[in-house]
């Protein structure tokens, strides 16, 4: 969602704040602020628009100053607005605030806060917290935060900094981390907020406050009481986070593939052990995540029950509160994340625990909350994806399911980073893009796309849709090939498009009699298969594997691929889509 970055130290704080604001753009992108102190005050730029846009109109890094905080907003409570843009400031100014998260109870205190003589310039929930702060600013700027965080309610993290040059920050429920430099403080909802220039991080647990005065940082929690964490070294990997010879990082993601289902597929052997041995003893599976993390929980209970003889049960995060119910201490729940902080996903975590179940946890943020509050947990390993759509973490998860699944199966299925679907995968890379970059072209004018799978491929065709819906805004759905007579049926006509997902295995006849019955009804049929058949009006050729297992890992790259040029050729930013952010860390 939105990203946060504070800095206190002996550099000049505006351009740090405007490059790491860069960096982190992609948790929310509709407007962007920055507040810096020197000589006594506050001065505030912000406005609606891109990061780099913004700065161009308003030159935040000329911004004097070696204190201050910024903000790279996706709208909640108010619209896109150059006032509703963070960092928002108290009545006198002497205090700015931005803000990540929800404050539920906002009306309520707006209300009593008006009544009080306070004048609000936003319609955002975030504007309270910067008057509240200035309620209690006579106690001074330690009390002021604990009896802002105490009245507050909801999720949220949030930086000020005060007319006194500190600058201090407070968590529940949302990310907050320090950034520790040789000559300053950061802190930063993000650790690519700071990576730039510290691989020394201190994560903060919810009811923590932060507070960075002169050249000393302090912990507490909401009742003063001193709080310790350990300092954390970040693999600073993770802050490469450049987009190369590419046009786009959602098609250096798409190739980065190339190497990181290997990556993924290379695992640490104890972690491994340790997330199999959990598993395996648990007398019931649950298999949980939200969008495109989601899909893989659906591949991993087919592959599960298929091969390892596991039934598990899927729960989309955001249905946890039913789909949860009855676990016990015999339970254990599989988290799928790729950032580790989506709000949903996190609440089943919550959820899981308060009836006693274990949670492991499929990250690739690896210093997310996931990962530290997950029993054990396993690394998709496939570097810092800054793509808002999902595509390598995606198949990252796949590779890594895969090697849980044969660890788990007796031999029924072998897997690891020599799996024939590492050269599949680069093979399809190799051999579609350029063939896909003209189909997309010539399907620009198409509104309605149906695309179509049985048994594992369904879960990639919802997948596929999510990509063409989320990249290209276009309406796509996802139907299991079975259901098709069901209902679906009636929409095909000459005109409807469907793309069916019908690689040689135990579903492929099936299949073909569904594009029979669709190519009766005047609708066109791209197949996505490694064997041509003359029912296809169009065939995009994916590798033959022997192991059928892995083609849902293969099949999706052409989509990936499809929904990416489908965006350029409507001239959509692949990489930002509109309304969406990375990160989805409000409920
Ligand atoms: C789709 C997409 C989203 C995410 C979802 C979960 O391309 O990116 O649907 O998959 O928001 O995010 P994580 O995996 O970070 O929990």
């Amino acid at each position: 969602m939105c990203s946060i970055i504070g800095y206190r130290g002996k550099q000049a704080a505006a351009p740090i704040l405007v490059d790491s604001l860069k960096r982190m753009e992609y948790r929310g992108y509709d407007s962007v602020g920055v507040a810096t102190f020197n000589s006594g005050n506050i001065l505030v730029r912000k406005g609606t628009g891109r990061v780099v846009e913004v700065n161009k109109n308003l030159n935040m890094t000329a911004m004097s100053g070696m204190i201050g905080i910024g903000h790279t907003r996706w709208a909640t409570h108010g619209g896109v607005t150059n006032s509703n843009a963070h960092p928002h400031s108290a009545c006198k100014n002497n205090i700015a605030v931005v803000h990540n998260g929800i404050i539920e109870n906002y009306k309520e205190l707006k209300e009593e806060l008006t009544k009080a003589g306070h004048i609000f310039s936003s319609e955002t929930d975030s504007e309270v917290i910067a008057h509240l702060l200035e309620v209690h600013a006579d106690k001074g700027v330690r009390k002021s935060l604990m009896m802002t965080c105490k009245m507050l309610k909801g999720t949220y993290a949030f930086v000020a900094v005060f007319q006194d040059g500190t600058i201090a920050g407070a968590r529940y429920e949302e990310p907050l981390i320090i950034g520790v430099a040789n000559d300053g403080y950061f802190i930063s909802s993000d650790v690519l907020g700071f990576l730039q220039y510290t691989d020394k991080a201190i994560f903060l647990d919810n009811y923590d406050v932060a507070l960075i005065d002169g050249n000393n940082m302090e912990i507490f929690d909401f009742d003063g009481n001193p709080v310790a964490h350990p300092i954390t070294q970040v693999a600073w990997e993770l802050g490469e986070v450049d987009k190369g010879k590419y046009a786009h990082y959602t098609l250096k993601e798409i190739n980065d593939q190339r190497v990181s289902v290997a990556n993924a597929a290379r695992q640490n052997e104890v972690m491994m052990k340790r997330f199999c041995d959990v598993l395996s003893d648990a007398q019931s599976v649950y298999i949980t995540g939200s969008g495109t993390s989601y899909h893989s929980a659906l591949i991993m209970k087919q592959m599960l029950a298929r091969y390892a003889k596991i039934r598990a049960e899927t729960v989309m995060s955001s249905e946890a509160r039913d789909g949860l119910i009855g676990l016990d201490e015999g339970s254990v729940l599989v988290a799928f994340s790729q950032s580790g902080e989506t709000a949903d996903v996190l609440e089943s975590v919550k959820i899981a625990k308060k009836q006693g179940s274990r949670v492991l946890g499929i990250v690739n943020v690896t210093t997310s909350s996931l990962a530290r509050t997950s029993d054990a947990f396993l690394a998709v390993n496939c570097g810092p994806e800054i793509g808002v759509a999902a595509t390598k973490s995606f198949t990252g998860q796949l590779a890594l399911i895969y090697n849980i699944v044969a660890r788990l199966s007796d031999g029924n299925l072998v897997a690891g980073e020599k799996a024939e679907f590492v050269t599949a995968v680069n093979k399809v890379i190799a051999s579609s893009q350029s063939a896909i970059e003209k189909m997309a072209d010539d399907m620009k004018e198409v509104n309605d796309i149906y695309l179509l799978g049985r048994s594992v491929h369904y879960p990639i065709a919802l997948e596929g849709a999510l990509k063409l819906k989320e990249l290209a805004y276009v309406h796509a759905e996802g139907v299991a090939a079975g259901e098709l007579k069901h209902g679906p049926l009636a929409l095909m006509e000459k005109n409807t498009l469907v793309i069916l997902l019908n690689p040689v295995d135990g579903t492929y006849n099936d299949s073909i009699s569904n594009a029979h019955e669709i190519r009766a009804r005047g609708a066109s049929v791209i197949g996505i298969s490694d064997k041509r058949s003359e029912v296809y009006d169009l065939w995009i050729e994916i590798p033959h594997l022997s192991e059928e297992a892995f083609y849902p890992i293969v099949e999706v790259i052409p989509l990936q691929m499809l929904a990416y040029y489908l965006a350029l050729a409507k001239n959509a930013d692949p990489d930002y889509p509109r309304n969406l952010a990375k990160s989805v860390t409000v409920k």
